[in-house]
Order: C-alpha cells, then structure tokens, then sequence
C-alpha cells in the first residue's frame, strides 16, 4: 500500500501559539513540517526568516522540508543546514544554475527539491531530473495560503510522473498549494507522493483529525 506523505505547512498555523501546533503536528499523523521561506521580491510577501525557523527546529521532531520563494537563494544554503533543514526546495524561475544549486544543496548534506511554478513546463526538467530529490508542483500561485487549487496540476502531476519513471529516477512529487479532502486522493492517485496542506489542517475544527483523514484518503 502506497503511503502519501502528508506535509502541513506551518504557514497557516497560529504564529502566536506556534508551540502548541508544532506540538499538535508532533503527536499527530503528519509526516513532515512544510516550512514556507517568502521574501517579498520572488513572490509579493513576506513570511517569516532564520531566528522563526531556529525557534521552530527546536520543538519540531518530524523532517523539516523547506521551501525557498526567494530570489538568489544560493546565499542561504549553508545557514539553512546549520538550522538543522532536511530537505531544501528552491524555485526552477530563481535559480540561473540550477544544477549548480542542487549540487550546492547536496554538498550541505540535504535533499535537493525544485519548485515549478503553475506556468512552469515539466519538460523543462527532463536534464535535471536525475539530480533532483524531489519535485514539487506548485497548485496555486506561491506567496499566500488559502487560495484554490488549480485543476491543471493532475496533468502535471502525471507528465512529473512519466518523466521521472523514464529516466529511472527516485524523484518524490510534491504538491502545494489548495490541497484538501477534496483533490488528496485524485492527487495520490496522479502520482503524488507528499502532500502539503495549510488552511485545510490549520483552520479545521480538529487540525489532527484532518490530517488522519488526509492519510487515510491517499492510502492507495
Ligand atoms: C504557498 C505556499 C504553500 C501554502 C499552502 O505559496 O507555498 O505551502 O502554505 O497553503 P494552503 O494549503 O492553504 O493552500
Ligand atoms: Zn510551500
């Protein structure tokens, strides 16, 4: 039985008691922490930085899968692994030298992820893919929780799939972005491998019950 990851994303939790639902995540079904890093200029906002993240790797005891919506995000590789960061995602439209990035990630001893905008072709990874960990689609336009997702994604999510199964890679799809007990299992069911969900685990009446029922949906 395939088993999807689920990744919540931290960005929708409640900053002020961001202990009680790093907490919550712990003891709940989740797998991951999806951590996401804006800086106003590659996507219009800002999220939060290093000493947030610091406070974060401190209390959380699942993977820290982090996701880089900045420009030149080369400069912060090395800060983002001595924070303890297992899996280090930047976007295929930031990076000039993309291999370059992902070899620069590796060295720092994570897992290399590449984010594709919704108007990225996956062709477009056809020379990389072998040195990629994991892919990740986004499913809305990245730089705000909340929005909807965008139906396009389970063409992606299957080309991702054949692509990566042609080339005999060990790519993992990711999908961020309007995710919910909605599209889970069509996503798993398209390939996806993790899935991240914000609003949908955080503003639910029981954020771990959720992500049980996220679980149990992409059990395949
Ligand atoms: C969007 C972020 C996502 C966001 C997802 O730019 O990359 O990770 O937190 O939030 P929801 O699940 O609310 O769409
Ligand atoms: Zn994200």
């Amino acid at each position: 039985m395939a088993n999807t990851i689920i990744a919540p994303s931290l960005l929708a939790a409640d900053f002020a008691n961001l202990q009680r639902d790093i907490e919550m995540i712990n003891n709940s079904d989740a797998d991951w922490f999806h951590i996401d890093v804006m800086d106003g200029v590659f996507v219009p906002n800002i999220s939060f930085g290093m000493p947030v993240i610091k406070a974060i790797a401190k209390h959380a005891k699942k993977t820290l899968d982090v996701h880089l919506m900045i420009v030149e995000p080369d400069r912060y590789i090395k800060a983002f692994a001595d924070l303890g960061c297992d899996i280090l995602t930047v976007h295929y439209e930031a990076c000039t030298h993309l291999h370059r990035s992902l070899q620069a990630i590796k060295a720092e001893g994570m897992q290399a992820g590449v984010a594709l905008n919704p108007h990225t072709n996956i062709s477009l990874l056809e020379d990389t893919i072998q040195d990629i960990d994991m892919v990740c689609l986004m499913s809305v336009n990245p730089g705000f929780g909340g929005q909807s997702f965008i139906e396009n994604t389970y063409d992606k999510v299957k080309q991702l799939r054949k692509l990566i199964d042609s080339k005999g890679a060990a790519t993992k799809i990711e999908i961020d972005g309007g995710v919910t007990d909605k599209n889970a299992r069509q996503l798993a069911e398209a390939g996806a491998d993790v899935l991240v969900a914000g609003s949908h685990v955080f503003k639910a009446s029981s954020p771990s019950e959720t992500i049980v029922r996220l679980k149990e949906l992409t059990a395949l």
